[in-house]
C-alpha cells in the first residue's frame, strides 16, 4: 500500500560529482508534479537536519536552470555523521550524537520521508537512520564507479570525459617534446576512471589498484615505444595503485598517497628511462563542471525513480542500474560491497590487444 506522504526532505553528501542536480531536479518534478508533495531542500548532508534553520523549501522555480550545473545547490560535505558529529569544543574535538535531534527536525520540518543521494558514506548513514525510523530512499553517487550495486554512477561518464580530454591534450604536446607524460587520475581504491580514459584517450600503460606492477616493465615498454620509433609515452595512474617497494634501481619508493603518486611514479620513470617527464595531476576537475548528456539522464532518471520509490512506500532502498534499468535494491545489500577492476575483464584484454601495459 502506498505510504501517506506529504512533504519530503532531499540531501546530497559526500563529495560533489557531476549530475547531482539533475537527481534533485528530478526529484522535485516528480514530487511536486507528479505526487503533490512538498518538498524540503536539507542543506549540506544531514547538517540541514541538524541546523533545520538552514533548509528551504524547494519549488519548481529553485529547480530551474539546474539540469547543466555541477556541484550540488544544497550544499554538501563529507564529514559530519548526525551518529558521532564532531564539534570542536574548547581546544577538543568531542563527538556527538545528533541522530535523534535530526529525526525530531525532520518531524518539525513535516518531512516524512528523505531523498538521500550520495556515496558509499553517505548512504551508511542513511541506512542507520531508518533503523530508528526514518524513511529513507537512497540515491548512489560517485565519479569513482566502484558501487558494485549499480553497474553505473552518475558522474562517472564526466570524469572520463574531462580525464580524456586532457590524454588528448597533453599527447599532443608529449609528441611534440618526446616527452613521458604521467597523468594521475582519481578513483579510489578502484581503477575505473583510469582503465577508460586509458582506453579512451589511447595511452601507452595504464596503472590501476588491480594489477601490481614494477617500474622496470613500465620503463621496458617506454624504452620499446623508444625503439621503434615513438620517442614519447603516456602514462595513466589511478591515484589508489599500490606502488611496488622498489625502483628501477633498487631504491625504496616514499609512501603513496592521493596527489603524490604520479610525482612518485615520475621520479621513477625520469631515473629509469634518463626521459625527460612531466607530472599532470587532474585532481578535482574531474568531479566539477557541467555533467555530460549521459549524467543528467541518469541522474534524472534516478530523481524521478526515487520519487517513485517514495510514493511506492519501498523504504530502506536505493535505485540502482541493471542492465540499463532503473531499479532498486536494499540499502543493507548496497553498502560497504565495492566493484574494482577485474584484471580479466574485456576491457583489460581489449586494453592489452590495441597494446596497452599494466605494467605486470
Ligand atoms: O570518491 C570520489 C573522490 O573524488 C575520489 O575519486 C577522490 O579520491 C576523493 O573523492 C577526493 O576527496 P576530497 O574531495 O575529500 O579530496
Amino acid at each position: 500500500m502506498a505510504a501517506k506522504i506529504q512533504a519530503i526532505g532531499v540531501c546530497t553528501g559526500g563529495g560533489d560529482c557531476p549530475g547531482l542536480n539533475a537527481v534533485i531536479r528530478g526529484v522535485v518534478k516528480a514530487a511536486i508534479g507528479d505526487y503533490g508533495w512538498r518538498v524540503v531542500g536539507v542543506t549540506n548532508g544531514f547538517d540541514g537536519l541538524i541546523w533545520p534553520e538552514q533548509c528551504r523549501e524547494l519549488t519548481h522555480d529553485s529547480v530551474r536552470g539546474i539540469l547543466p550545473r555541477g556541484g550540488t545547490i544544497l550544499g554538501t560535505t563529507n564529514r559530519g555523521n548526525p551518529f558521532a558529529y564532531e564539534i570542536e569544543e574548547e581546544g577538543k574535538k568531542v563527538k556527538h550524537d545528533f541522530s535523534k535531534r535530526c529525526m525530531e527536525n525532520m518531524e518539525q520540518l513535516g518531512i516524512d520521508a528523505m531523498v538521500v543521494i550520495g556515496g558509499d558514506g553517505t548512504q551508511s548513514i542513511a541506512h542507520q537512520f531508518t533503523k530508528i525510523g526514518m524513511k529513507v530512499v537512497g540515491v548512489p553517487k560517485t565519479i569513482d564507479n566502484d558501487l558494485s550495486a549499480t553497474e553505473v554512477t552518475f558522474g562517472f561518464d564526466t570524469a572520463l570525459q574531462v580525464v580524456t580530454d586532457a590524454i588528448d591534450r597533453l599527447h599532443t604536446t608529449a609528441e611534440s617534446l618526446h616527452r613521458v607524460m604521467i597523468i594521475e587520475v582519481m578513483g579510489r581504491d578502484a581503477g575505473w576512471i583510469a582503465l577508460h580514459s586509458g582506453l579512451a584517450g589511447g595511452s601507452d600503460v595504464i596503472l590501476i589498484p588491480e594489477i601490481p606492477f614494477t617500474i622496470e616493465n613500465v620503463r621496458d615498454k617506454i624504452q620499446e615505444r623508444e625503439r621503434r620509433g615513438s620517442k614519447f609515452s603516456l602514462v595513466v595512474v589511478a591515484e589508489g595503485i599500490k606502488l611496488p617497494a622498489k625502483d628501477a634501481m633498487g631504491k625504496p619508493i616514499p609512501e603513496a598517497k592521493p596527489g603524490n603518486v604520479g610525482n612518485i611514479i615520475g621520479y621513477a620513470l625520469r631515473e629509469a628511462t634518463k626521459k625527460e617527464v612531466r607530472v599532470t595531476v587532474l585532481g578535482h576537475i574531474q568531479s566539477g563542471g557541467s555533467p555530460s548528456p549521459f549524467d543528467r539522464i541518469l541522474g534524472t532518471r534516478f530523481g524521478v525513480a526515487a520519487a517513485d520509490l517514495i510514493a511506492r512506500g519501498e523504504f530502506d532502498r536505493m535505485v540502482c542500474l541493471r542492465d540499463g534499468q532503473v531499479e532498486s535494491v536494499p540499502l543493507e545489500r548496497a553498502i560497504g560491497v565495492y566493484k574494482t577492476v577485474d584484471p580479466n575483464c574485456d576491457a583489460v584484454r581489449a586494453a592489452r590487444g590495441v597494446g596497452i601495459a599494466f605494467g605486470d
